[in-house]
């Protein structure tokens, strides 16, 4: 095969930058010790019911300003019962799936994650006005994907 000049210079210069990106991408992310948004805890995805907090989901009090709203993810809706959480103290979502990789966004806030199956995602958020808030799933997880909604009250 006979490659032209330019073609050969450009391969070169395609791959070399390529090497380059990839590894200012990589040894900055190994240098500040990034980790996956959310956080490095694990979960056996088969045992989540019977794993705390997960075995007991909803929302629970932790202390004055803060609390707890722990949900089961799967195909396709989210098991956390009675999702009623106070406006102006911190929320802290605990997601985890026992399937496959879903969401947990809520509509017009900052919360978007994504809930992987053996890992647990933790996002802190403080609503500021109370209402209803809708809770989709934006991650294509299957033929229902498309029902995978539910809702948060903020009083
Ligand atoms: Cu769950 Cu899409």
């Amino acid at each position: 095969m006979h490659l032209h000049k330019y073609e050969k210079i450009w391969l070169v210069f395609g791959i070399a930058s390529l090497i380059v990106f990839l590894s200012v991408v990589g040894v900055s992310a190994f240098s500040h010790d990034h980790t996956p948004s959310g956080g490095m805890d694990t979960i056996d995805p088969e045992k989540v019911n019977e794993t705390a907090p997960f075995d007991n989901p909803g929302v629970s009090q932790l202390d004055d300003d803060t609390y707890q709203v722990t949900i089961v993810a799967m195909a396709f809706g989210y098991n956390a019962p009675e999702m009623k959480v106070p406006a102006g103290k911190e929320i802290i979502f605990k997601v985890t799936s026992t399937d496959v990789v879903h969401s947990f966004t809520i509509d017009n806030t900052k919360v978007n994650m994504m809930v992987v199956p053996g890992q647990i995602t933790t996002k802190s958020y403080t609503f500021e006005k109370p209402g209803k808030y809708l809770i989709l799933c934006n991650e294509y997880c299957g033929t229902g994907h498309h029902m995978m909604s539910s809702e948060i009250e903020v009083y």
